[in-house]
């Protein structure tokens, strides 16, 4: 779609005109709006067309007034109470509104967002993420549509208002968008046509034209770097792995770069322990912490951020094979740590434990690693809170800040010395499952701690619940596809050390 702002002046030639109310103590708010479509907005209210939440849209077609044939009026709740979701959530609504309108060529009052939102920098961010993600549709391989909805959106204000940082904010808020968006399509696409290969690939095609370095390892690389998990998952079948390697040098070479490791699990079987096939078809979303991890190193190189950044995608597919994993196999760690492998389905900690280790030798200034890595987590949390697991609270507190700024949600999940104890092997140091029953999300992050060196601020994020399917809580994410969680955070803790 199609963001820009303009000045007032300019000639206008959409047909729709959107403005924004609040409400505050039952009363509508209808500052900054044009004399008659004030009257239009306090008589809509009185009447309860209106009500002025957020999600709250009117649309008045053939109205003709101020020169616009529509108005759309679209409510932003109470001033006090908001947040930048409640804007990407307005903006969500307002595009389904427009959509079923096929209403296309739109002015959008700089203004009324300015005196109803709380900073129009953010505002216009939000407004350009929660409209263009709400576009997304995960539609490749269906027939063509004729002709496909598209809107153009004109952010009109005074002169005043369209300053350079309202610029960069409508820029920040596209490139958001964008990589949000390779991410949900990077998981959307299925295990035949998402292979570590395309993944790789695909990560290099969007890198182009940035900054951002991207090396690919293949099998005989990855067996010489000694990562005998991500190769042992591998021998179940499929297509060949992939361990992808991407680089972005933003500030002094001095400054320890901050690390992102995803799961790119292309697609999770199960293995010998094999999974139900009920919804197994939904394992085609085991990369999407590949997938986020990419988005978030995308975003950071168009975006220019000045930081030092990298990130490991180990990836593969888990597949029953003649060759694959058994129960009781061991399996040999790139730091030298061996683990028995009593279920081949806990194969996301078997591929993250190498890169792990490898992210470890180059001493980075923290480590952030997201992975759909257990089903319990969604048991504890459901699709609308990412659990993270740390070893310092102080850290956590950073993530918090982060994810309360860009506002997705997080919950710290216990990770404890017991948890540790439950997670060793019989024939080998570790297990690769818990010896007791439950907590399956902290004992698995337990696993993960063994393969990250004390000295280095790591956090686990598993986003099993909500990576995928989370148009239930967020109007801007489709209710079936991937949702692209954790990108924004992780942008925003890049520029935290
Ligand atoms: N990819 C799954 C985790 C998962 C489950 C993600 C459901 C999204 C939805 C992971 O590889 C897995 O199978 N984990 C097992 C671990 C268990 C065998 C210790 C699980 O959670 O059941
Ligand atoms: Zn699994
Ligand atoms: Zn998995």
């Amino acid at each position: 779609m199609k963001f820009q702002l303009s000045k007032s002046s300019s000639k206008i030639s959409s047909e729709t005109l959107v403005e924004f109310v609040s409400v505050n103590k039952n009363k509508i708010n209808t500052e900054g709006l044009p004399k008659s479509i004030k009257d239009l907005a306090s008589a809509s209210f009185r009447d309860g067309l209106l009500k002025g939440n957020v999600k709250d849209i009117k649309v008045f077609p053939s109205l003709n007034m101020e020169g616009y044939k529509n108005i759309v009026l679209v409510g932003l709740g109470n001033k006090k109470n908001q947040n930048i979701e409640c804007i990407r959530f307005a903006a969500s609504s307002l595009y389904s509104a427009l959509k079923s309108y096929n209403l296309r060529k739109v002015d959008v009052s700089l203004t009324s967002l300015q005196k109803h939102s709380k900073n129009l920098g953010d505002s216009i961010k939000a407004f350009v993420e929660g409209a263009e993600l709400t576009h997304y549709n995960f539609d490749d391989y269906k027939p063509k549509a004729k002709d496909k909805y598209e809107a153009e959106f004109n952010l009109v204000g005074p002169a005043k208002l369209i300053s350079k940082s309202a610029k960069d904010s409508l820029n920040e808020g596209i490139i958001m968008s964008e990589c949000i968006m390779v991410a949900r399509r990077l998981g959307d696409t299925p295990g035949n046509l998402m292979t570590p290969e395309i993944l790789a690939k695909t990560a290099a095609k969007e890198a182009k034209g940035s900054k951002l370095k991207v090396t690919v390892w293949d099998k005989a690389r990855i067996k010489k770097e000694r990562m005998g998990g991500l190769l042992g998952v591998s021998l179940g079948g499929g297509p060949d792995p992939r361990f992808i390697i991407m680089e972005y040098k933003g500030a002094a070479a001095s400054k320890k770069p901050v690390c992102f490791v995803g799961k790119g699990l292309t697609f999770d079987s199960g293995g010998i322990s094999i999974k139900p096939s009920g919804g197994m078809h939904e394992m085609k979303y085991d990369m999407c912490g590949g997938a986020n991890v990419i988005g978030t190193m995308l975003a950071i190189a168009r975006l220019k951020l000045k930081v030092n950044v990298v990130a490991y995608v180990p990836s593969t597919e888990n597949m029953p094979g003649p060759m694959a994993n058994k129960p009781g196999d061991i399996l040999t760690a790139r730091n030298g740590k061996q683990v028995e492998v009593l279920n081949t389905d806990a194969e996301g900690r078997l591929i993250l434990m190498d890169a792990l280790s490898y992210a470890c030798e180059k001493k980075p200034a923290v480590i952030f690693d997201a992975a759909t890595l257990t089903g319990a987590v969604i048991m504890a949390l459901g699709n609308s809170f990412t659990g993270v697991f740390t070893r310092e609270d102080k850290l956590y507190s950073k993530i918090k800040k982060a994810a309360d700024k860009t506002c997705e949600r997080v919950w710290q999940l216990p990770l404890m010395e017991h948890h540790m104890n439950d997670m060793k092997g019989t024939h080998a140091e570790l297990s690769n499952m818990s010896s007791f029953r439950g907590a399956g999300s902290s004992t698995a992050a337990a696993f993960l701690s063994n393969f990250v060196e004390e000295d280095i601020p790591w956090a686990h994020f598993d986003i099993a619940g909500t990576a995928w399917k989370v148009g239930n809580r967020l109007n801007y994410c489709p209710s079936k596809g991937a949702s692209g969680s954790m990108i924004r955070t992780f942008v925003e803790l890049s520029k935290m050390f």
